[in-house]
């Protein structure tokens, strides 16, 4: 497997795809996945104040943290954080736009998120559910802290954390129009997310650091994802400084 990465930037070149879905004319995969049941609304984010700073300073001061204070997070504030890094802009029939940009605007991140200290909010795991802008329960194991430190290699930040957004690529949503190089898409696409949230740490005075070293296999079952179709890319904790 020493080659892999060379055998996968070489695989992916257009010259060796063959047509993807999209060009042979199959139906496009769902925006986001399908909830029924209960909902969590989530305060509208075009009417929330929450720290305004200067872009300038926002990038300027951006750093990756590690260590936060115990303090919660008010609802508003994850509010903006979900808005700000998942949020839809646009929707049209086939097509959405976010607060991020997507290759193709397939947008093929869910986020999973693990509330530990966000006012009004129990202790567990949800998701986010971009077009109705609400939350929703996600099956939270017994342990689950423990279980998401332990798949974080040991690094602890997800349990000192008011909250941690882990994303998880619906590789389907993205494939459909790339095929194999979809997979440089996801990847890419990704980075974009995390970057929002860097600044949203600096306005909201909380820390965030990217985390993309952990175990994929106990990663992925925390989450009871496949690890094919459905896998978790990144992750990152957001807390109070
Ligand atoms: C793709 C990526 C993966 C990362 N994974 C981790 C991680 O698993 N754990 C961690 O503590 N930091 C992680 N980081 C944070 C980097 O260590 C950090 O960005 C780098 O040291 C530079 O520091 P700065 O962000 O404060 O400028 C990651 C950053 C990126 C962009």
């Amino acid at each position: 497997m020493k080659d892999i990465g060379k055998r996968f930037m070489e695989g992916t070149r257009f010259e060796n795809l063959g047509p993807s879905d999209q060009m042979e004319g199959k139906d496009a995969p769902a925006l986001s996945w399908l909830h029924e049941g209960e909902t969590i609304a989530l305060p509208d984010p075009k009417e929330l104040s929450v720290g305004d700073i200067k872009l300038c300073d926002a990038i300027k001061e951006r750093e990756s943290v590690r260590a936060y204070k115990d303090d919660s997070l008010s609802f508003a504030e994850l509010s903006h954080t979900l808005w700000a890094t998942q949020g839809v802009r646009k929707k049209g029939k086939h097509v959405a736009l976010r607060m991020v940009p997507s290759a193709g605007a397939r947008h093929a991140f869910e986020t999973i998120l693990y509330v530990r200290n966000v006012e009004g909010l129990e202790k567990g795991l949800y998701r986010y559910l971009p077009f109705e802008h609400a939350l929703a329960p996600w099956d939270t194991p017994d342990d689950v802290e423990n279980l998401l430190v332990d798949a974080s290699l040991g690094q602890k930040m997800p349990g000192r954390a008011a909250v941690t957004l882990i994303w998880v690529a619906d590789v389907y949503r993205m494939y459909w129009r790339y095929g194999e190089r979809g997979y440089r898409y996801l990847h890419l696409d990704a980075g974009h997310v995390c970057q929002n949230l860097y600044l949203v740490a600096e306005q909201l005075d909380c820390g965030t650091v990217a985390m993309a070293a952990f175990d994929d296999a106990k990663m992925n079952r925390l989450l009871g994802l496949d690890g094919e179709d459905r896998f978790v890319i990144y992750l990152a904790p957001l807390g109070k400084i």
